[in-house]
């Protein structure tokens, strides 16, 4: 006698999971090292090669230094950097950050004129600059938004002068991306567009780079500019304003914590929109690794496709040249 089984028909997802060949075409989103920029820290002086404790596997490097990085971007074809400078000397205001033969200018020059292909982003702020370790000028213990404002416009057309491809702020002041631009714009610059750091929260995840950069806040916090981590609505609000400002790329920072953030700025906006991959990010993944606690490559991975899938174009990132090495090996 034959039985006849009948199995009810059912809504059968795991047909489209059964095999590495349809996987892959079904795949909504993939990383490309096309995505990644990789961020540089540059120190004045001679002869630097300084591992960064808490990021295992990045360097402070003087630009004597520099090629070996540099060369190993290109083999890898990482064609994004984003440039941080860590001056000798700091003061009140930050006014290492518009000298013409600064750290992050003297940096520009030397990959334009050896690295052409090289896209070279600069981060534009104070906190590495001043001597308190804001990203401004201090006025009753306070940033000073429009004093700073002033500032920032000389930042940028110095960097723009040297020969910066992008700049991007970072100090979460009212009215930057207005300022910059026109001051741009008012110096022939019409053609560089700012990626502003729109949506950046007061995060405890950005500990490990304030130790790579020298730029931890000798007095407070900052709080009274950078956004509250409880807030969404207010996001949308920032992108708002930059956006009207005449941001060109939009971008939240810290990345994993706020992937609801990213989404909501994919969904919201036009610009294309980038992701900070912070340092905590980056050494969580790192110690837990090394513990051999978890597997760093494929945590690496997935954290980096999950910003991807949360609305993120751009990805600045540490990992950049893991990346690019894991994908050019597939
Ligand atoms: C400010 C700046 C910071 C980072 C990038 N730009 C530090 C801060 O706001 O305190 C943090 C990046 C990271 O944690 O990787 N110039």
């Amino acid at each position: 006698m034959i039985i006849s089984i009948k199995i009810a028909r059912m809504n059968r997802t795991r047909r489209l999971r059964a095999k590495e060949g349809i996987r892959r075409l079904v795949r909504e989103n993939t990383l490309q090292t096309s995505d990644l920029i990789y961020p540089l820290f540059i120190e004045e002086g001679q002869g630097v090669e300084k591992e960064i404790e808490s990021m295992p596997g990045i360097k402070r490097y003087s630009l004597d230094k520099l090629s070996v990085e540099l060369d190993e971007l290109c083999s890898l074809e990482i064609s994004a950097v984003m440039l941080f400078g860590i001056p000798t000397s700091k003061d009140e205001i930050g006014s290492e950050t518009w000298n013409d033969q600064g750290i992050i200018q003297k940096a520009i020059r030397y990959i334009k004129k050896h690295y052409p292909q090289i896209y070279i982003i600069t981060d534009v702020c104070f906190c590495e600059y001043t001597s308190h370790g804001h990203c401004g000028i201090i006025h009753d213990n306070d940033v000073d938004n429009d004093a700073t404002l002033k500032n920032l416009a000389k930042q940028v057309i110095s960097h723009a002068r040297a020969g910066a491809d992008m700049v991007a702020p970072s100090g979460m002041m009212d009215g930057m991306i207005k300022t910059i631009r026109e001051a741009l714009d008012s110096e022939g610059f019409y053609q560089l567009p700012i990626m502003s750091y729109a949506v950046k929260y007061s995060s405890a995840f950005y500990g490990p780079f304030r130790d790579a950069a020298d730029s931890a806040p000798t007095f407070g916090d900052r709080r009274t500019y950078q956004m509250d981590p409880a807030n969404r609505r207010e996001a949308f609000r920032e992108a708002s304003y930059d956006e009207q400002e005449g941001a060109d790329i939009l971008m939240v920072k810290p990345a994993l914590s706020y992937l609801d953030i990213i989404r909501d700025l994919r969904n919201e906006f036009d610009q294309p929109i980038a992701c900070y991959n912070v340092s905590g990010e980056y050494a969580m993944i790192k110690a837990a690794a090394a513990k051999g606690w978890i597997d760093g490559e494929k945590v690496m991975m997935e954290s980096l496709l999950s910003m991807k899938r949360a609305g993120a174009e751009l990805i600045i990132t540490y990992f950049a040249k893991e990346v690019a090495n894991l994908l050019n090996k597939k």
